[in-house]
């Protein structure tokens, strides 16, 4: 079998690039050892896929190298997205600013991908092993479970390695390192906390309350819910700050993200002095965490109206709610954790047309590069992005 390009994973980068080198006119295959393309696609944004964020710029992205992705962001827009999927009448919501989200189902970003293939004439091979890949003359030779393929063009979009349930493998580094390229340290990242000894019991019993917070930790913060859980912490707030965490450093979480807390306890016993601490607290936060708080802190007396609390005291109370500093234990890892941290240097790879630069026949794009997205649409649109850059150059 000979290909001009065979793209390796069937995802969101592998189908978007796959599509663009068909209508260039290139004889395109993507080979796929799960049993379904997409299917990272498919369990995303809770099975409604935040396909894209409007707001998408360059500083949305972890990298090593943060100009890296400026190109293939600047020549492919959310815009150029949104313009695709309604070409296909997929109906969407914007959810939160920005974040767009298919109004019934994430099949519906499968869908377009694949009739853009069709349309191409891509051929696709799925519950295709890859067991070698190796140079061969001016091209690429693929060694499969369906025998030997020669290609012009090797594009790698087997992903990161979250989610190894779904078909996440480290099959794109093992290559990446076979061809001499560095493969910077990966890590889990928009991946929920999960806490040690009585956090996590305080923790599990407020298991499924959510409240807005300020996260802050490695100079970066979030201003967005965060959800208790059974093991930790989750909701947006903590996947976000989760990619800067390095283990064994604290984050602070900023429960009144916008009230000094200082400021307003002391308002509060001069204008209301007979007011307890416990109904403050009530007008602030879901009941279950307002009481709670009282029972994490048994120093104060449920009782004692706010006349009586010294201004030491309502600073520690302060401090409590304003910065409350926090050393998770860990994080859930791969198998919850939405991307990867790290990957393939791009120091090796052209930012133009995704090839590495001393070896043009073999390409990387999506998550398999040491590119990363926050939360939002962000990782999707870096796979489109970087999809169609290396697609067209194909
Ligand atoms: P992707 O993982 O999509 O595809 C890789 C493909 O390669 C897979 O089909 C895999 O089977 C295949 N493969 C792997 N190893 C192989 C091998 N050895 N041989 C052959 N094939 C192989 N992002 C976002 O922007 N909005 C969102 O709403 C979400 N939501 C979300 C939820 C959850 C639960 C997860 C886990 C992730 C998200 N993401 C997200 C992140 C997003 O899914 C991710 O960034 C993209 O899917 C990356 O696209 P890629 O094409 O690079 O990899």
């Amino acid at each position: 079998m000979v290909y001009d390009v065979v793209v390796i994973g069937a995802g969101a980068a592998g189908l978007m690039c796959a599509a663009q080198a068909g209508y260039a006119g290139r004889r395109v295959l993507i080979i796929d050892h799960a049993n379904k393309a997409g299917k990272k696609i498919l369990m995303s944004g809770g099975g409604r896929c935040n396909f894209t964020n409007l707001g998408t710029t360059p500083q949305h992205f972890y990298s090593e190298n943060p100009y890296f992705c400026i190109s293939a962001l600047k020549r492919y827009r959310p815009e150029h997205f949104v313009e695709l999927v309604d070409r296909h009448g997929v109906e969407y919501v914007e959810k939160a600013p920005g974040q767009l989200f298919c109004a019934t189902s994430a099949k519906e970003i499968v869908r377009v991908l694949w009739t853009e293939c069709e349309w191409a004439g891509v051929e696709v091979k799925l519950n295709t092993q890859i067991t070698k890949v190796v140079r061969q003359g001016e091209g690429m030779r693929l060694s499969t479970s369906i025998g030997v393929i020669d290609a012009g063009v090797v594009v790698v979009a087997s992903g990161g390695l979250s989610i190894p349930t779904m078909g996440a493998t480290g099959f794109g580094y093992e290559l990446a390192r076979q061809f001499g390229l560095e493969v910077l340290p990966t890590r889990a990242g928009l991946v929920p906390f999960t806490l040690s000894d009585f956090w996590k019991d305080r923790s599990a019993k407020l298991s499924g309350v959510s409240l807005p917070v300020a996260v802050s930790c490695a100079g970066r913060r979030f201003v967005e819910p965060m959800l208790f859980t059974h093991r930790g912490l989750s909701g947006p707030s903590m996947l976000q700050i989760s990619s800067v965490w390095q283990p064994g450093s604290p984050i602070e979480i900023d429960l009144l993200a916008n009230e000094n807390a200082a400021d307003s306890l002391r308002e509060a016993r001069k204008i209301t002095p007979k007011r307890q601490l416990s109904t403050w607290l009530g007008e602030r936060f879901p009941k279950r965490f307002a009481q709670a708080l009282l029972e994490w802190y048994p120093d104060s007396n449920q009782l004692k109206p706010l006349a009586q609390y010294s201004n030491d005291e309502l600073d520690q109370w302060a401090g409590r709610l304003n910065q409350w500093q926090l050393k998770p234990a860990g994080t859930e890892g791969w198998r919850t954790a939405e991307v990867t941290m790290g990957g393939v240097n791009t120091d090796a790879i052209s930012s133009k047309t995704f090839e590495v630069k001393d070896l043009p026949q073999l390409r990387f794009i999506g998550e398999v590069l040491d590119v990363t997205g926050e939360l939002g649409g962000y990782n999707f649109q870096w796979a489109w992005a970087s999809g169609v850059a290396c697609g067209q150059a194909c």
